[in-house]
């Protein structure tokens, strides 16, 4: 039984930031867990299922964690996000302010974890930037709370993860898609990502702090909505520089000619996994071709080096607050936000495993391995 990375494999996390193993997840587990998605496919009523829990608990897949990660909780809870089969492009506006038939790649929507999403706009809106804005962070599950801290997505994200207010996207460590159904197909509904931009999105992090220690959307260099979109409310769910870094004359447009950097579909069959860095953009698809169901339940650890008193059920995106938004009840001194800032700039401070590769990769590339104090 496979118990850790090869040195190659790490080498190809490194890289691309995302490693995919082959059939590694036990017989088995895969059929007990396809079978419990068939009994309901109500994704809460699922989150803490144990039959999800144990495609990591009771596979390969912790001891190759623990190697590469370091300590974490094992997960008890995962998220889900199935995808039926024969969707079609629809016209209604995506997150991104755009009609989703237009989004290219399938309406792949390219985004970082940890983001308040509210809801999109359905017509053009109107009025000011600053008008748009408190109309949609109004329709959150706090309703009309205004701009702070306790305002939460309709995805249950917090529109900043800390009290005061400096960083919207918190984070974790890794995350993990388990994959129950064949995703092996163009439009299969999997999972994509954009390959290697895990090492720009740390140096933008780097950037942000420099520039005035405020990270995520409404940072320096990120305005979380852009008004020039078709539904004048669109989110910027990466910063500016990386959507124009990633793109190129190859790359498909939307009718209005922007350019869209083009993700790398993750095609999966039952029984492979996939790691990821929390910090790789990352987005579901639309599932036109696939035969069945998209079924991956997809979990988010992190190092117990982060929150060392608190218990992470591992399914969150913001694991510095409880899963409904509530503030964790902290011991004097424990600061989980500053950490959550630190591991931003310090994506492998939080990967012990991949501590010799990192700094052997990183000299092959003339690049410094020196961490980045805050
Ligand atoms: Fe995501």
């Amino acid at each position: 039984m496979k118990a850790k990375l090869s040195d190659d494999e790490k080498r190809d996390f490194y890289r691309d930031g995302f490693v995919v193993l082959r059939d590694i997840i036990p017989k088995e587990l895969i059929v007990t867990a396809q079978g419990r998605y068939r009994e309901g496919e109500n994704g809460l009523d699922m989150m803490h299922a144990t039959e999800f829990t144990d495609l990591i608990n009771k596979s390969p897949l912790t001891s190759i964690l623990r190697d590469a990660m370091g300590e974490f909780d094992p997960p008890t809870a995962a998220r889900h996000i199935v995808r039926p089969p024969s969707q079609k492009p629809g016209d209604h506006f995506d997150a991104l302010g755009y009609r989703d038939k237009d989004i290219p790649y399938f309406g792949a929507n390219l985004h970082m974890d940890g983001e308040a999403v509210y809801q999109t706009p359905q017509e053009p809106a109107e009025g000011t930037p600053g008008e748009i804005y408190e109309r949609y962070i109004k329709t959150g599950r706090m309703g009309d709370i205004g701009r702070c801290a306790e305002s939460t997505g309709i995805n249950f994200s917090p529109l900043f993860h800390d009290p005061d207010m400096t960083n919207s996207l918190g984070g974790f460590t890794a995350f993990i898609f388990v994959c129950l159904s064949d995703q092996t197909m163009e439009g299969g509904g999997q999972t994509n990502v954009l390959r290697g931009a895990h090492h720009a999105m740390e140096e933008f992090f780097r950037w942000q702090y420099r520039e005035g220690s405020r990270f995520g959307p409404e940072g320096p260099g990120w305005p979380r909505l852009n008004h020039d979109v078709p539904n004048r409310c669109g989110y910027n769910h990466l910063p500016p520089a990386i959507y124009e870094q990633f793109t190129d004359e190859h790359c498909a447009t939307t009718p209005d000619g922007r350019r869209w950097p083009q993700p790398t579909p993750v095609f999966m069959q039952p029984g492979d996994a996939t790691i990821a860095m929390y910090h790789i953009p990352h987005c579901g698809t639309r599932n036109e071709h696939g035969d069945a169901p998209r079924r991956s339940p997809i979990f988010t650890l992190v190092n117990k080096k982060r929150h060392p008193n608190h218990v992470i059920e591992g399914h969150s995106d913001h694991p510095d607050r409880e899963w409904d938004g509530g503030f964790l009840e902290l011991s004097e001194g424990d600061n989980p936000y500053e950490r959550s800032k630190f591991a931003l700039c310090n994506m492998y401070h939080e990967w012990d495993g991949m501590q010799r590769i990192v700094a052997e990769e990183r000299a092959k590339e003339g690049k410094s391995n020196a961490i980045f104090e805050l």
